[in-house]
């Protein structure tokens, strides 16, 4: 058994203000209100204010992970922060984080996997408590995903929405925290979810921006079909990670994409839907960020209770995929 048990110690997160609704879209696409509804579960969906970046998104939800774990910014060694919508190409939205926080102490970096971030990020983040090189290492998946939708097109336009969550890590008691994880990624599937200009391959230029090439491009029911078979697979590898079954999960966090994804996983899985946290109807799929914001609403809630063992799962574009066990002993 390792000494170093990793753990979640604090968790936090944060939802701008701003509420689009499927009727606000009817007025700005070719879609109805019932449509997005019925195909995805999406009521609604938050969107960062003009002046708010995702560096504002994360550093608000990683003051109150901070508190929640009841430590100083001082205290952090580590911040990561998973996003595909960074304020910028460099510095990192981590390092913008680190200034925020004035976590002095603090090495900082971004993490890329698309949707399946923040399970990345907490793989990579408790691999330097397990090694006791880190105390306190802060997880952050943020996204400001309305700054790269094309607005216009009803097939990826309502799906996205806008978030963070985050994460404070830190050693736990043994048999408690991060008991499994397992990530994948199969980079053949890459051109079915992507941001083609911006980049080294295709710099911005007027054409790019003609192209509408700076926004989201998906193919939906490829990464559907992708999405139904690998949140299972992921979620019984983890599981077999951890040494443990489905029967032994009290609740499964999954990230939020479609409702009829998690639905499917979680009928696959074997979880009355009692079991699933679901939050897509209020969000939309808010990337890197969802399955932290839905974890510390089922944690706030009381949903989720000390001694319960949890599941995440993720998955997105890259394409990548990652799941995580957790035996939740905070507080
Ligand atoms: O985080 C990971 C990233 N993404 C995902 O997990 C998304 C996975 N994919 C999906 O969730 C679904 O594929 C979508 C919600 C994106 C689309 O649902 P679908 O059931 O696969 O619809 P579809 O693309 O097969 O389209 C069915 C019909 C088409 O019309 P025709 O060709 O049958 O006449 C579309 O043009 O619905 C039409 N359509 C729409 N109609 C109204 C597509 N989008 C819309 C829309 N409003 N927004």
């Amino acid at each position: 058994m390792n000494k170093n048990q990793a753990g979640i110690l604090g968790i936090g997160s944060y939802i701008p203000e701003k509420i689009v609704t499927n009727k606000d879209l009817e007025k700005i696409m070719n879609t109805s209100d019932e449509w997005i509804v019925e195909r995805t579960g999406i009521h609604e969906r938050r969107v960062a204010a003009d002046d708010q970046a995702t560096s504002d998104l994360a550093t608000e939800a990683a003051r109150r992970a901070l508190e929640d774990a009841g430590i100083g910014p001082d205290e952090l060694d580590l911040i990561i922060v998973a996003t595909v919508t960074p304020d910028m190409s460099f510095p990192s939205t981590a390092c913008l984080v680190q200034n925020n926080l004035k976590a002095v102490n603090a090495a900082a970096f971004d993490l890329t996997a698309v949707c399946s971030g923040f399970v990345y990020g907490l793989a990579v983040g408790s691999q330097f408590i397990q090694t006791g090189l880190y105390k306190k290492v802060l997880v952050i998946g943020a996204e400001a995903l309305s700054r790269i939708m094309d607005w216009t097109d009803r097939n990826t336009g309502m799906i996205f929405g806008d978030g963070a969550g985050a994460v404070v890590l830190g050693v736990t008691s043994p048999g408690c925290g991060i008991l499994g994880i397992h990530l994948g990624s199969d980079g053949s599937g890459g051109d079915l979810l992507k941001v083609s200009a911006g980049g080294s391959r295709l710099p911005a230029s007027l054409d790019t921006v003609a192209k509408r090439q700076h926004f989201i491009y998906m193919n939906g029911k490829e990464v559907f079909k992708f999405a139904v078979k690998i949140m299972g697979d992921a979620a019984n590898k983890a599981l077999e990670n951890a040494k443990l079954t489905a029967a032994d999960i009290d609740c499964f966090v999954p990230h939020q994409a479609n409702i009829r994804i998690v639905q499917s996983a979680a009928k696959r899985l074997g979880f009355p839907m009692e079991k699933v946290v679901v939050n897509v109807d209020k969000y939309g799929n808010t990337s890197a960020a969802s399955i932290p914001i839905a974890l510390d609403e089922a944690v706030k809630s009381g949903r989720i209770k000390n001694g319960n063992t949890i599941l995440l799962v993720g998955f997105g574009g890259g394409l990548t995929w990652a799941s995580s066990v957790i035996k939740w002993c905070k507080g």
